[in-house]
């Protein structure tokens, strides 16, 4: 219960090790006088950066089972400033009531109140450091660009080792103001790459842009170059739908029956399977489709199938592009983004 209602799980230590490390690896943090963990429960963090030495560092915890003085950090005046805020607080579930806080009379997600808060308590010489949740990062457009306009230089940590005992895809961002501004991404040891203030705001999460960069040199031509519109009119009737994403991959069209078809791409519901094939206006759809006109010049059967073939064949790169939050989720741009490596001629 205090999981769902609290959202308590705590940081390995070795994973604030190794945080801590990173950045100790990229900054010398010497004037580090006054730091704060807002939510500290085990203290991953705080017993790392004892052991460097950091000293000074007040804690706040909710949980009295947690600490011999709960204190609501949301609750509580504080007049003092900090030089370091870091930590994995308690953040919001989707559908979930309960991880949702009245802070300064308006209400909001917990996570986005600590955020709030924090940021109104660092002194000049500041740092912010935290861990949340993927979703964090691919949503928040306002929290993201009150993080723009004090920080000027950011990183977004992520990789594949598992932070907490439980399975929930997150990432580390740590937030200065340095003479080299920059925001700048890095997945595992093996890829680092910089984005802008839009981009931030968009996505900032690593392993996209990992993702995505394996794409960079397979070819010029992108799906995009045979689409004249996105999302064609198509009729969608949860009831009475004539096409599954199952039948749109078993289903035939001859030369003969061919009729204005466009591309369609169908995400099946959790499984994030990617499924291609043709529709026209007289399908009824109902599940998570994507659909493209082809360009008049591209829009012949054998084009149109050779296309279908081609996405079907590379399902690996809908899979890469993906968002793996709560339900994962795929812009139309990354769709039209698929590298196209296959010679296409006007019909
Ligand atoms: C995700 S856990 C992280 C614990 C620790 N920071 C770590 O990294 O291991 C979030 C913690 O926030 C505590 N918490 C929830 N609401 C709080 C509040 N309003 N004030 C202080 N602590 C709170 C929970 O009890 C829980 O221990």
């Amino acid at each position: 219960m205090k999981k769902k209602i609290l959202w308590q799980f705590f940081t390995k230590q070795e994973i604030a090790w190794n945080l801590i490390d990173l950045i100790l690896s990229k900054f010398k943090l010497n004037s580090i006088s006054n730091i704060l963990e807002p939510s500290s429960w085990t203290k991953s963090f705080v017993n790392e950066l004892n052991k460097r030495w950091f000293k000074n560092i007040k804690e706040y915890e909710i949980d009295w089972n947690l600490t011999k003085n709960p204190k609501n950090f949301l609750e509580t005046i504080i007049k003092e400033k900090f030089n370091l805020i870091i930590w994995n607080p308690p953040y919001s579930k989707i559908h979930s009531k309960e991880t949702f806080v009245i802070y300064k009379w308006k209400r909001m997600k917990i996570e986005q109140a600590f955020i709030l808060k924090s940021l109104n308590l660092l002194s000049n010489d500041w740092w912010f450091w935290f861990i949340l949740p993927i979703n964090f990062f691919t949503n928040n457009k306002n929290i993201k660009n009150l993080i723009l306009s004090k920080f000027n230089t950011i990183y977004i940590y992520q990789d594949d080792t598992p932070w907490f005992n439980e399975n929930i895809n997150s990432a580390f961002i740590f937030c200065h103001n340095s003479n080299n501004p920059w925001i700048n991404l890095i997945y595992k040891e093996i890829f680092t790459h910089k984005i802008n203030k839009d981009e931030f705001i968009e996505k900032a999460l690593p392993v996209y842009y990992f993702n995505k960069n394996k794409y960079k040199d397979i070819s010029n031509i992108k799906l995009w170059n045979f689409i004249k519109k996105v999302s064609k009119s198509v009729n969608i009737n949860y009831k009475n739908k004539n096409l599954s994403s199952k039948e749109l991959v078993n289903r035939k069209i001859n030369i003969n029956d061919w009729d204005n078809y466009s591309i369609a791409i169908a995400r099946v519901w959790m499984w994030i399977v990617w499924k291609c094939g043709l529709i026209n206006s007289k399908d009824i759809i109902n599940e998570v489709f994507y659909v493209y006109e082809l360009k008049k010049e591209y829009s012949s059967h054998k084009n149109a199938i050779l296309i279908q073939e081609y996405i079907r064949k590379n399902r690996q790169y809908f899979l890469d592009i993906s968002i793996w939050t709560w339900s994962p989720s795929i812009g139309n741009k990354d769709i039209l983004d698929l590298p196209i490596n296959i010679e296409i001629k006007w019909s």
